[in-house]
């Protein structure tokens, strides 16, 4: 399969196992526990059908949208996810130049492989940059100095990752930073020629965000002891409150899922949420975030500006996510296959496929902006 031949999610999936050694596809399309929480994330999206209305006059379709002070020409972002350049050599730099040409946010995670600072310079749309908060207060402020300096836009604090999710599937293969491969693991390694040129005939990467802290070949800290060894899990509200004071600026929480949680971060002045099970990575069990959408929309959607993530895959997905009161919605695995069978070309041909949908899909739902859609749109089976 070559990337022209693909249309949709599951075609890009395909060509990225195809490219990828098993641990590192399995890295990328695993989940936790028995993955309940990953299948219901896309399947939730069915618990309810659009009605459309017609004769409203649709030939041009305005599709930006504003969330968190910035202006996005499409109403999905790239989602922050870790060592982007495992995947292609590209990794980052890609990604963030993809969503800039789309007019909308990338999210670089302190796990990323290309630095904040590079990644802000390639990107031409608003720059993400996400952490989690660490035991040393001293590192938590030299990051957000750092994206300031920068001219980072917006600061998200992932508040779902206290300690590692229970990927089974990385157990399985011994996927781990620095590797640990099974042997198993190794020959998978060994089928996929393409992928090992394309790894090791660039330069090898590191954490520029953590560098001196995580060691990607052996050195100081692998990821899992990262978690439990330097993030806090004593972390508290008052905690939080500081930071967004001491950030001064859009500040946004990643993974709420409750109404209370939801209240309590509009109390400390941030301005937007990500309601996300981390992609079902993390609390097997816990609700999609598009099931618990209404509930957190109804609670606080005046107030702060509130984002879906978790098993997006088309442009319909989107538009029901909007109808109910998102004001934008995340993906992760849908840009990260399409990265990893085709670099920069992949992730591009992703994003131009979602627009397509989403245009195709207001259209035939009678909008010509985003702020028509609403929960007449839609009926809950
Ligand atoms: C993630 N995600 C994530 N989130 C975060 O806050 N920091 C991170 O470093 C990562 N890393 C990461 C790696 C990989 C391989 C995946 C698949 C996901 C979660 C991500 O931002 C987002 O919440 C989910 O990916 C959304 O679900 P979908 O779109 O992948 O179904």
């Amino acid at each position: 399969m070559r990337l022209q031949n693909c249309h949709n999610f599951h075609d890009f999936r395909r060509l990225a196992k195809r490219r990828l050694p098993g641990p590192i596809f399995n890295y990328i399309d695993g989940a936790a526990d028995d993955e309940v929480t990953y299948r219901r994330n896309t399947t939730s999206f069915e618990s309810c059908d659009l009605l459309p209305s017609v004769l409203r006059g649709v030939s041009t379709v305005d599709m930006s949208v504003t969330v968190m002070g910035q202006k996005l020409a499409m109403p999905v972002y790239c989602s922050p996810t870790a060592l982007q350049r495992l995947f292609h050599h590209q990794g980052e730099r890609a990604v963030a130049a993809a969503a800039g040409k789309y007019g909308t946010m990338f999210g670089v995670s302190s796990l990323g492989t290309v630095s904040l600072e590079e990644a802000r310079k390639i990107s031409k749309g608003p720059q993400v940059y996400q952490f989690y908060f660490h035991k040393d207060r001293g590192l938590n402020r030299e990051m957000m100095a750092r994206a300031k300096q920068a001219g980072v836009e917006v600061m998200m604090l992932t508040v779902d990752s206290i300690t590692g999710g229970n990927r089974e599937r990385d157990k399985r293969t011994g996927f781990a930073i620095p590797f640990k491969l099974n042997l198993a693991g190794m020959a998978q390694f060994a089928m996929k020629p393409a992928w090992a040129i394309n790894y090791f005939t660039h330069e090898s990467f590191k954490l520029p965000q953590l560098d001196s802290h995580v060691d990607m070949g052996g050195g100081t800290m692998s990821i899992s002891r990262y978690f439990t060894d330097m993030l806090d899990p004593s972390m508290t509200w008052d905690d939080v409150a500081e930071m967004v004071k001491h950030w001064g600026g859009q500040f946004c929480l990643k993974g709420i899922m409750t109404a209370e949680d939801a209240r309590r971060a509009v109390d400390i002045g941030c301005t937007g949420i990500v309601l996300s099970n981390h992609g079902g990575r993390q609390l097997d069990g816990s609700r999609s975030g598009f099931d618990q959408l209404a509930e957190i929309v109804d609670a606080v959607g005046d107030k702060i500006d509130v984002i879906m993530d978790g098993g997006v895959q088309r442009g319909t997905h989107v538009l029901k996510a909007l109808s109910l009161g998102a004001k934008a919605v995340g993906v992760g695995r849908y840009y990260l296959f399409p990265l990893a069978a085709a670099g920069q070309a992949g992730v591009e041909r992703a994003l131009e496929q979602m627009k397509v949908e989403i245009e195709r899909g207001m259209k035939l739902m009678g909008c010509t902006t985003v702020d028509q859609l609403s929960r007449a749109n839609l009926r809950f089976r």
